[in-house]
Order: structure tokens, then sequence, then C-alpha cells
């Protein structure tokens, strides 16, 4: 029996991979959570199919066509209890009139950082899984933390590991003396001889999204073909547990079964383990400070056999290069326009219209045009946000 009974819960981005085993976790300790609310851009089939199960009270479409859509088929199914919300804010509106307990983030880019952020000014619980918005505006996640006293929980794998790894208590105080993020090397970067940057000029996108261990939304699978998803989480890293980039570095670790190492001033290391299942990170996240049963097995050592750990080389990996050095310039501006050029050109390559060669390069070419204006706001990201994008656009087509 769970020591967590009943809570309301928010999942933002359900309809996405880590929305969906957020509510499969949900589902397994289904008297631990009241599902309150849901949101979506525009899959209504399947946000339709989570309402049967679930009967959350409100739910949130981004894309209007869509809400009325969903609107239109709860009234011929007489499923008139889950009312809609729509348009751009309304996963904001959602978090505003539920005022869940727990709220987990898992909107995919910057368009997640708005309802994030106003989840963590409420207070309460919020589950962050989307990268992104730490990446732009982790600064601004701190502060709302510390005022609204809102607890803020890592889910992305490293960082969850990391947060098991100091077992939860505050890292600002704590005698670490390096967080080691490990990274499977995706697709590209496993075997023994790394390939050069130029050499992957031609992969095409169902080969970037062929993740050999996890399964992850479509933009997180080509991060992790560039290298360039360590990167974001290097600068998400150093927001969430205040701590300097020369304190964190990256291993290649292709099996995927330690998530994160912490090494402390005595010369301990604390390793983190598990299966590549985001249902481990979720359930440790939505059950903090206990630990319950998230569906998934133990890993058996023994049939992995071999755990195999090496540098990285950032010749070889430009993209990860290029956040490695954002990271070291502190600036949440350029933090932005490194995301936002990513978001774009990563799309513009699912969608066939830019080579995986390229999109270090039209990175670069956009952050050679920035400064780190000194100016931190959150009008003031959202701008750049948009002004890079606009350029990447154009640099694209
Ligand atoms: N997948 C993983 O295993 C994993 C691991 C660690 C961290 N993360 C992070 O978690 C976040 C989600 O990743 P994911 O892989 O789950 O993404 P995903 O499968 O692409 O799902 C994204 C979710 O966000 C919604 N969404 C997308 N654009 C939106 C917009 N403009 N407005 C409102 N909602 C929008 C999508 O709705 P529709 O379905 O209607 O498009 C979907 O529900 C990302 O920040 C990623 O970096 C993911």
């Amino acid at each position: 029996m769970s020591v967590i009974v009943n809570r309301s819960l928010v999942v933002l981005g359900s309809t996405g991979s880590v929305g969906c085993n957020t509510l499969d976790v949900a589902r397994h300790q289904a008297n631990s959570f009241s599902v309150k609310g849901l949101s979506a851009r525009a899959n209504v089939n399947l946000l339709f199919e989570q309402i049967q199960v679930f009967h959350p009270q409100l739910v949130a479409v981004e894309n209007i066509a869509a809400a009325t859509v969903l609107e239109d088929r709860l009234i011929s199914e007489g499923l008139t209890s889950t009312k809609v919300l729509k348009g751009e804010h309304a996963a904001t509106k959602l978090v505003e009139e539920l005022r869940p307990d727990v709220v987990m983030a898992a909107i995919l880019g910057s368009a997640g950082l708005y309802s994030a952020l106003r989840a963590v000014e409420l207070g309460g619980t919020v589950l962050i899984a989307n990268k992104e918005p730490l990446v732009m505006a982790g600064h601004l996640f701190q502060q709302a933390v510390k005022q609204s006293g809102a607890t803020l929980l890592p889910v992305d794998s490293e960082h969850n590991a990391v947060f098991q790894c100091v077992a939860g208590s505050d890292v600002v105080d704590q005698p670490i003396s390096e967080i080691v993020l490990t990274a499977s090397g995706g697709p590209f970067f496993r075997e023994d001889e790394l390939p050069s940057w130029v050499s992957l000029s031609d992969i095409t996108p169902d080969q970037a999204i062929a993740h050999p261990n996890w399964s992850m939304g479509a933009k997180i699978s080509v991060d992790s073909a560039t290298m360039m998803n360590k990167g974001l989480e290097i600068i998400e890293a150093c927001h969430l547990f205040e701590l300097p980039v020369e304190k964190i570095s990256v291993l290649l670790h292709p099996q995927s079964v330690v998530h994160a190492i912490v090494n402390f001033i005595d010369g301990s290391s604390i390793a983190q383990m598990g299966l590549p299942d985001m249902r481990v990170p979720i359930a440790y996240a939505m059950s903090w400070p206990h630990r319950f049963d998230s569906g998934v097995a133990n890993i058996s050592l023994a049939e992995v056999g071999q755990l195999t750990f090496r540098d990285p080389d950032y010749q070889c990996m430009p993209c990860l290069a290029l956040a490695r050095d954002v990271a070291e310039e502190q600036s949440p501006v350029l933090a932005t326009a490194l995301n936002a050029a990513n978001e774009v050109a990563v799309e513009a390559f699912l969608a066939g219209n830019l080579s995986f060669g390229k999109i270090p390069e039209v990175i670069a070419k956009v952050l050679g045009d920035r400064n780190g204006n000194p100016a931190n706001d959150v009008e003031t990201l959202i701008r750049v946000d948009y002004e890079v994008r606009k350029q990447t656009l154009d640099l694209v087509h």
C-alpha cells in the first residue's frame, strides 16, 4: 500500500512520450493519484482515449481547430464532465484553474515555458521533464521556487539520477566535487572509433530517431543523435543543482545503465542505475520522498555483462561543443538562442528541409550574431526565442 494517497495530478503534454509514461505510472498507482487535467497540442484522438480512462475535470488543447473537434466528440459520446480549454495559453490556464498537488511538465520545447513556470509560481510540486524551459530560464525557475515554496523535482533521467545520488537533500551544501552525466551516444557515437561529424552529413530522420536504448519523442531522439541533448542537459544541470559548469562532465556510456554519477570530495562516487525506461525517474519524482512500484523490473547486471565508459570527443560532436560554450557564458539569452535555433533546425531536419550535417552550422551562425544581453526577464527571453526562430527559419529556407 503506497503512502501517497489521492494526490491531484495534472499532466501537461499527456499525449507525448513522457506524458504517456506518466499516465502509465498513475494507472499502476491508481490509489495515489487522481488525474484532474491533461494537455496536448493537437493529438485529440489520443487525448480522447485518455479522457475515457481518467475522466479529468479539464483538458487543454493548444490547436483551436483540434480543440473544437474534441469538444464535439465529448458531447456526442456523453463525456460532458470534461471541459476543454483552447489556444496558446490553455495549458497555463489549466494549471491556474485546477491548482493541483502535482504537475508533470512534459510539453515539448520552449512552448512549455509559461505553463511550467506558472506551476512553480503557484507553489505545489512540479515534476519537470520539459528541459528546454530550464535551459532558457532556469534562474527564473529557481527564483520562483524560493518565492512560492514549490517543490521542483527533475524527471530527465540523468538529473533525476543525480537527485537520487544526493538523496534529495540540498545539493548546494553538499560536498560535491563533480556531477557526471552519462550519454548513450545515440545511434552514432557508440563504437570505439567515433565517426567524424562530416561522415554523418547525410543521415536521414529515420536513422537519427532510431535510438538504440530509449523510446522517446522525435525531437529529443534527434537531439540525442547530434549530442545536443547532452549539451542542453549540462545547462539544465547547472540550473537545477546550482553548480558551475566546471563541476559538470559528460561520459559516453553506450549501455545506458548508469544514468549519472556524483563524485564527492572524500573520494566516494555514487551512481544511479536502472533499465533505460522513463517510468523509473517518473515514478521516483511522483513518489518522492518515498518510493513505489513503477511497473519496471530491476536491471540484471549479469545479463548486461559489461559496462563501458569513455570521454566524449568534442571535435566529433559540434552540437555538444556549442552547448558547452554557451553553458560557460552563463547567459540565459545565449542559452535561449541556442535552444530556439536547435528547435527550428531539428524541425527542419525532420521535415526534410535541412541536412543532419548542417544542424550545428545553422545554430553556430545564429549564435555568432548574438551577444549575451544581460536582461534575463521572461519577456526578454520570449522575445529572443521569437527572433531567433524567425532568423533560423530564414537561414534554413
Ligand atoms: N521522451 C523522453 O523519454 C524524455 C526524457 C527526458 C526528457 N524529456 C523531455 O520531456 C519533454 C517532452 O518530451 P517527449 O519526448 O515526451 O515529447 P513528445 O513525445 O514529442 O510529446 C510532446 C508533448 O507536448 C505537446 N506539445 C508539443 N508542442 C506543443 C505546443 N506548442 N503547445 C502545447 N503542447 C505541445 C504534444 O502534444 P501533441 O501530441 O498533441 O503534439 C505532446 O503531448 C521534452 O522537453 C523532452 O526534452 C523527454
